[in-house]
């Protein structure tokens, strides 16, 4: 059995941090993961420069990244400004990102739960048209901090007709890191309702509660195989305070070794990197794989 990993330390990792990284670092920092053998690394954002500054460097980043071969980089495209941005410095994939909720559509993407779909068709449209891979995320998929428990029934609603606009994934995502195993049988089990099967999905969890690679597993039993993490658990999300770092890529691959499921990436090589980014950001990971590693 395999498991890709959806690296997302570049993106969702940097785009959390108080001091702007410079782009040298982002450069540095994305050419080690492919070399610890991540092959879907998402670089950065191409959205409103205002609203996340740290990834303001999308076109200078993307410039002057060496591109390994068979390793793919997705941005993050919220509109069809941010598309136009993207084709420039020839992109080839693409994520969407949605809300399940209104608080979280409104305070994200300045837009309702339903404009938020006249925004995304467009971009979809146009990306397909250009040869483009396009993924969705749905975010607060388990509960919202200013609306409490989100219904998993109102998640497959916002998840499918983001998948229907023609993206060849959707990456569930527990934005601020409450969900537990239970709940994401539940979320999983509305999906499959709605003749979505573990084939179009990928899980996305903030480790906030611990709860994160927990969570994963009970993903993976279910069929998932794709699934997001950032190199030493950097990360969380500007416009909803409560989120800390995403599951650990460490964590997971640590995980995965153990019950014999492929990854192609090592562990040791990863944690070598996320020692190097924690000294840069002065603050250490808080993975714990990394941690470990970093004693023995
Ligand atoms: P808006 O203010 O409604 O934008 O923001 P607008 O369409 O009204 O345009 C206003 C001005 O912004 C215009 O300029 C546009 O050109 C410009 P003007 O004509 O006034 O001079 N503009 C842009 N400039 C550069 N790039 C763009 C762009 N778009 C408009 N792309 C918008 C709407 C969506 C742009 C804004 O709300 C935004 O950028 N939101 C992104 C917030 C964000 O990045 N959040 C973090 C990522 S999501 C996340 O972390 C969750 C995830 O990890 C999953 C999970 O954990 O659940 C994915
Ligand atoms: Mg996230």
């Amino acid at each position: 059995m395999r498991v890709t990993i959806y690296e997302v330390g570049p993106r969702d990792g940097l785009q959390n941090e108080s001091a702007v990284v410079p782009v040298e670092v982002k450069r540095e920092f994305i050419g080690r993961l492919a070399e610890a053998g991540l092959t879907t690394i998402e670089a950065t954002s191409f959205v409103h420069p205002t609203w996340v500054p740290q990834l303001a460097d999308a076109a200078e980043l993307l410039e002057s990244l060496p591109r390994v071969p068979g390793v793919r980089y997705p941005v993050l495209v919220p509109n069809e400004r941010g598309l136009d941005r993207a084709l420039k410095q020839g992109v080839t994939d693409i994520a969407i990102f949605g809300s399940a909720t209104e608080s979280f559509a409104r305070r994200n993407l300045n837009r309702t739960v339903e404009s938020q779909f006249e925004m995304f068709a467009p971009v979809v449209e146009r990306a397909l048209a250009h040869g483009m891979r396009v993924r969705a995320y749905v975010s607060m998929c388990f509960a919202d901090p200013w609306e409490g428990p989100v219904a998993p029934e109102q998640v497959a609603r916002v998840g499918r007709r983001l998948l229907d606009l023609g993206c060849y994934e959707l990456s569930l995502g527990d934005t601020i890191g409450v969900g537990t195993p239970r709940h994401v049988e539940a979320l999983l089990d509305a999906f499959a309702e709605d003749g979505v099967g573990p084939d179009r999905l990928a899980v996305h969890f903030h480790d906030t509660y611990g709860q994160a690679l927990a969570n994963t597993l009970t993903a993976i039993k279910r069929g998932i195989t794709v699934v997001d993490s950032s190199a030493g658990g950097i990360g969380g999300c500007p416009y909803a305070k409560s989120a800390t770092g995403n599951l650990a890529t460490e964590d997971l691959v640590w995980m995965l070794d153990g019950l014999g499921v492929e990854t192609g990436v090592d562990v040791g090589s990863l944690t070598a990197t996320s020692l190097w980014l924690a000294e840069i950001l002065g603050r250490p990971s808080p993975s714990r794989v990394v941690q470990a590693l970093a004693r023995e």
